[in-house]
């Protein structure tokens, strides 16, 4: 008997980890702090657009640090090669703080660059889009050829995040859309990952609400709505850092190498067609305000509503409406790079070749 209690409080505790960045810090007027940051040396990564438009130069200047240096040559899905240039910076320049700036793959490379540099800078992360949640997380996805390799190691999670909406209350329409249904993504297959514990899923529940609810007016230029989504997106990742992911995410991480289609657009594809039935992901749906009379029903308004958010912003639905002939992919190869990512272990369901060709098969016709 007493074994038996011991064996199943191990399985919770392992279940129920969940850890999150040292200090996060959300809401307008949030970028004052890096007046606390007390930087000597500062690495400020981030992408031509904000070094270019100077917005890299005056996140330094609050900073006030003795010396800075910009790596800002980042590129959607950072290559490996790409984070060994920025590596190769950062041991000649030994900055005491890395500030990650921008989306997705610019915090992506910040976060790899700190992983193999002795001694480790303190890591800020500064989202720019409202989408990869990557400011929380511990995953950074590194291209290496045709391959989106999701690498998962605590040391990669910030330790500071700071996610002020000034910086989107700028971003373009297509972006809002992209990392909009990314955040979609990550919420929901958090919420019925194999991972999921009662913390992950009052954070997920919270960010699809707001997203589902909120996407729309934010696309069309509603800015209190718009930073809704961005705390959202950072609730979402804190979600599936802890939780994990699913066959959405393998899928559209192979789909991503393939095509270099964004992430997000990917995502908006794909998760139409990887709602499981069962309780939870219906009282999910309830959860966003779609009331219906069975879980059936429930399950099936959500797939409608997420089909109709879809095409009020201009997303596609399939690879050849986002520009990318189907002919030219390699599906075999696609599934079996799906296949080998990490996130099919948290998955609510196995992960099959059968079922991932099915999950792809309306998206490649
Ligand atoms: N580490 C994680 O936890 C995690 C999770 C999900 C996705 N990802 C990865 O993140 C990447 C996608 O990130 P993303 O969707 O944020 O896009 P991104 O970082 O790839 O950026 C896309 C484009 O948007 C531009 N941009 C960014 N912010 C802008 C702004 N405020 N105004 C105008 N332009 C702006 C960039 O300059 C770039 O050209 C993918 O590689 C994906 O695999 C990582
Ligand atoms: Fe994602």
């Amino acid at each position: 008997m007493k074994g038996a209690i011991l064996a199943h409080e191990k399985a919770v505790t392992d279940l129920e980890r969940f850890s999150c960045p040292g200090e996060l810090r959300t809401g307008p007027g949030s970028l004052q702090c890096l007046k606390d940051l007390r930087a000597e040396r500062l690495l400020v990564v981030t992408d031509p657009f904000f070094y270019e438009n100077g917005t890299a130069q005056n996140i330094a200047r609050e900073a006030a640090p003795k010396a800075v240096a910009f790596f800002h040559q980042i590129t959607p899905d950072p290559s490996a090669e790409l984070i060994a240039r920025g590596t190769a910076l950062a041991r000649q320049f030994r900055p005491d703080v890395l500030l990650a700036l921008g989306g997705g793959s610019a915090l992506d490379c910040g976060k790899a660059i700190t992983l193999f540099t002795d001694p480790r800078p303190k890591l800020v992360a500064i989202p720019t889009t409202s989408g990869s949640g990557s400011e929380v997380t511990d995953f950074a996805i590194i291209t290496h050829g045709t391959v989106k390799h999701p690498v998962v190691d605590p040391r990669l999670r910030p330790d500071m995040a700071i996610v002020d909406p000034k910086l989107v209350e700028a971003l373009p329409p297509a972006l809002i859309a992209d990392g909009g249904f990314d955040v979609l993504t990550h919420a929901l297959e958090a919420y019925v990952a194999k991972n999921a514990s009662p913390v992950t899923d009052a954070l997920a529940e919270a960010a699809f609400r707001t997203c589902l609810q909120d996407l729309s007016a934010s696309f069309h230029g509603d800015l209190q709505a718009r930073g809704r989504v961005h705390t959202a997106a950072t609730m979402a990742g804190l979600a599936f850092t802890g939780a994990g992911l699913g066959l959405c995410h393998a899928l559209s991480h192979s789909l991503g190498g393939a095509t270099h289609l964004p992430h997000g657009r990917l995502n908006a594809m794909l998760l139409p067609h990887v709602l499981c039935p069962g309780p939870k992901l219906a009282r999910l749906a309830r959860g966003a305000g779609l009331e219906d009379r069975s879980d059936t029903m429930a399950i099936r308004s959500l797939h409608n509503a997420l089909l109709r958010l879809r095409r009020e912003l201009h997303l596609p639905a399939t690879l050849a409406e986002a520009g990318f002939s189907p002919g030219k992919l390699r599906q075999e190869e696609v599934i079996a790079a799906a296949l080998a990512d990490p996130c099919c272990a948290t998955a609510p369901v196995e992960a099959t070749e059968a079922l991932l060709r099915q999950i792809l098969r309306p998206v490649v016709q």
